[in-house]
């Protein structure tokens, strides 16, 4: 029996089309390692009640008058939003935020998430937590598994195909398209040194230039979280058992 594929968008313009398809039987994983995804890791495993990704800024006010006591975080070109609680640092989530719902939009990452809601099941995943998605990938050996790289703009981002790679590496059991072998090999060539790539992206370079040098050293820590991060029926990003 052949075994499940695992299958990798690597770019924004392929994600566009995924709500049109059907993912019925398929798991689908978000990467947006620099920053949203690693962001959403971080702040559940400090104890964020819940996260509600949007694709825009109006939208985030408007659900934010549904929930005032929410907070509002997220990026515009990497920066805070006026008007915003928080800005897209992971480092800003790590106190302050137990117990609270977050509502956040990004440049690419609460697109992607958005774009496969109608998945059988949806996981943010990050370098942070990526042990807990390859367990939890390993033991559903029906599904299709999607990996979505959530990219830069309307670019490829190194940094998701990276991640894309390394989990890959931790599912042996599943059957790699072109793109997966692609992924796979980029995280072979980087394995012994995940912050390299990181340093080299564009979303990478852009945050050295601000001096923010810290942010890409936390979100190319591998495994530092167990926790999986996961789409509830509300739509919300939420630990899962
Ligand atoms: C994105 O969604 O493109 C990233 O999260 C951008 C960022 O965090 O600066």
């Amino acid at each position: 029996m052949t075994s499940a594929a695992i299958n990798v968008v690597l770019s924004p313009p392929e994600i566009d089309h995924l709500p049109n398809r059907d993912l019925t039987n398929t798991i689908a994983v978000v990467f947006d390692v620099l920053r949203a995804t690693s962001t959403m890791v971080t702040a559940l495993a400090h104890g964020a009640a819940g996260i509600w990704p949007v694709r825009t800024i109006k939208e985030a006010f408007a659900l934010k008058e549904k929930h005032p006591a929410a907070l509002l975080g997220g990026e515009r070109l990497g920066d805070l939003i006026p008007g915003f609680d928080l800005g897209n640092s992971p480092l800003e989530y790590r106190e302050n935020v137990r117990g609270r719902e977050i509502i956040t939009t990004t440049t690419n990452g609460t697109i992607a998430l958005r774009a496969v809601e109608h998945a059988s099941s949806i996981l943010a995943g990050a370098l942070l937590n990526i042990d807990a998605v390859a367990r939890r990938l390993n033991s559903q050996s029906t599904h299709e598994i999607l990996l979505l790289c959530a990219g830069t703009f309307r670019e490829p981002a190194l940094e998701d195909i990276l991640a894309a790679g390394m989990l890959i590496s931790l599912l042996p059991n599943r059957e790699p398209t072109d793109s997966a072998q692609l992924a796979l090999a980029l995280y072979r060539q980087y394995q012994s040194n995940l912050q390299v790539p990181l340093y080299q992206s564009r979303n990478g370079r852009a945050l050295l230039a601000k001096n923010r040098r810290l942010e890409v050293e936390w979100c190319a820590r591998p495994s530092i979280y167990q926790l999986l991060a996961g789409m509830t029926p509300d739509g919300s990003i939420r630990v899962i058992p």
